[in-house]
């Protein structure tokens, strides 16, 4: 019996059974077996990779047994995904996938299930991974044909399609290969050279951020809260934001969980003089961003309320930072189980959400203030169409070009390299980072100076 297997078995019953995600239900199933330390890795690619392309596999299984999932043992369906992974992307020979897949079946599931079980194992290695998409694809119209090379749902496949066209099979896919760790030094608390040489690449746009061989668990600085863990798109958004702002006065994080952002924005602010007010709706995530910004002595506030019924006074901020709450659509490389989870309806019933609080960001700017709407989704409904609705219910706001300020941050770092193309057609003076151009998650960025009364 294969301890991976049996391992990742278990995880992909909490997540499909129990709607568990994928980081979680590993971490507990690790916990739970001490004496397997060493397969974490191994038992982390089955999982994760199985659970990026379920959809895929869950086809070929259908295909390869001819029967609906519906009318299969979960359990038995959660061992295929399994061993369809192993067959078709992962360098497990055939033959030992298939042999230990039937003995789990016998001895954990049923005696009578193992024969299904080899029957359906031994079909789906009958063709490697491009074989079955080809297959599979007959019949597909080309928004199908998308989804399934590229193992998304349908409507993630038609979102990407309607905004990059072409190039959005390169982008799906940039999802399904795992982000690597990129951390942030604390601005005024230390800098990139502080930090023990031999082992640190600054990144490339970000002038804060950097990658290191170490765990980041292992490095002192980000135990301490000097530093910390924050993808380099949220790096550059939180800059922009800043470097976009010449007003003077207090800055506000309107949803500032779990605080990667408000631990950048804070050093910023504390550069120009000034504080930021840290709210978050969440209490356990507004503790997450009290304990982010610890290491700061001063120059933050974190309060925990309803963004769209304040606790703080309208016109008051030079910088409001509205990172709303949304699909999360731009992170799904993070996430290898989110993308089967969300569904086009989640997006739908989040952009009333989002704009009430853009109206609220922008009603607590200060006249000559900034704010930065952001969202970490390229969805259209999330992004351009939430701002063409706040700039068409009121008049008190300018469009900044958000493009050409991420070129000014990224000129400050010490790459020197140019951010390639951050344009959305339509749209010039907002910008949408992306996982396939820029090696972030893809964040949207607008950004909205409000006039002067
Ligand atoms: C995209 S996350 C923010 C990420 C954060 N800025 C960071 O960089 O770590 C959105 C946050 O908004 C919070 N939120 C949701 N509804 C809210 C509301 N009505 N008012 C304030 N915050 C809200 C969520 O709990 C979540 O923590």
């Amino acid at each position: 019996m294969s301890d991976v297997l049996w391992l990742a078995t278990q995880v992909m019953t909490r997540v499909t059974r129990d709607q568990a995600y994928a980081n979680l239900a590993l971490d507990e199933v690790l916990r739970q077996h001490p004496d397997h330390r060493r397969s974490v890795a191994e038992v982390t690619e089955l999982v994760y990779g199985t659970c990026r392309l379920m959809g895929t596999h869950d086809r070929v299984i259908e295909a390869a047994s001819r029967r609906r999932l519906t009318d299969l043992q979960p359990q038995v369906v959660d061992l295929l995904r399994l061993t369809s992974h192993r067959m078709l992307a992962m360098r497990t020979p055939n033959h030992v996938a298939a042999q230990q897949a039937v003995d789990q079946a016998r001895t954990r599931i049923h005696p009578k299930v193992a024969g299904l079980v080899n029957a359906v194992s031994r079909r789906i290695s009958e063709r490697s991974l491009d074989e079955w998409v080809q297959t599979l694809s007959n019949g597909l119209d080309s928004i199908d044909a998308l989804a399934l090379r590229t193992h998304h749902p349908r409507w993630i496949a038609e979102s990407y399609r309607d905004l990059l066209g072409d190039e959005a099979e390169a982008a799906l896919l940039a999802n399904n290969l795992p982000a690597q760790p990129v951390l942030v030094v604390r601005p005024g608390l230390m800098r990139l050279d502080d930090l023990p040489g031999d082992d640190i690449t600054p990144t490339r746009w970000s002038p804060f951020g950097f990658t290191s061989r170490q765990r980041p668990a292992d490095i002192a600085a980000v135990r301490d809260g000097r530093a910390g863990v924050q993808d380099e798109g949220s790096q550059l958004v939180a800059t922009a934001l800043a470097t976009a702002v010449d007003a003077t006065g207090p800055w506000l994080d309107l949803c500032a969980g779990p605080g990667g952002k408000a631990a950048l924005l804070v050093g910023l602010a504390r550069r120009r003089h000034t504080w930021l007010l840290a709210n978050e709706v969440a209490p356990h995530r507004a503790d997450l961003v009290a304990q982010g910004t610890r290491a700061y002595p001063d120059g933050v506030q974190v309060i925990c309320a309803d963004g769209r019924a304040p606790a703080w006074l309208p016109d008051e901020f030079a910088a409001v930072m509205a990172d709303v709450p949304c699909s999360g659509l731009g992170a799904l490389r993070r996430r290898p189980d989110a993308r089967w989870r969300k569904d086009t309806a989640d997006v739908a019933g989040l952009t009333g959400l989002q704009l009430d609080l853009a109206h609220m960001g922008a009603d607590s700017l200060a006249g000559g203030g900034v704010m930065a709407y952001v969202t970490c989704s390229p969805d259209r409904r999330e992004t351009t169409d939430v701002i063409d609705a706040l700039l068409a219910e009121r008049d008190d706001l300018d469009l900044l070009d958000a493009p050409a300020v991420l070129q000014a941050v990224a000129g400050g770092a010490t790459s020197g390299e140019a951010l390639p193309d951050v344009s959305v057609p339509g749209h010039p003076l907002v910008a949408q980072l992306w996982p396939h151009r820029h090696g972030t998650d893809a964040m949207f960025l607008a950004l909205l100076r409000r006039r002067s009364a």
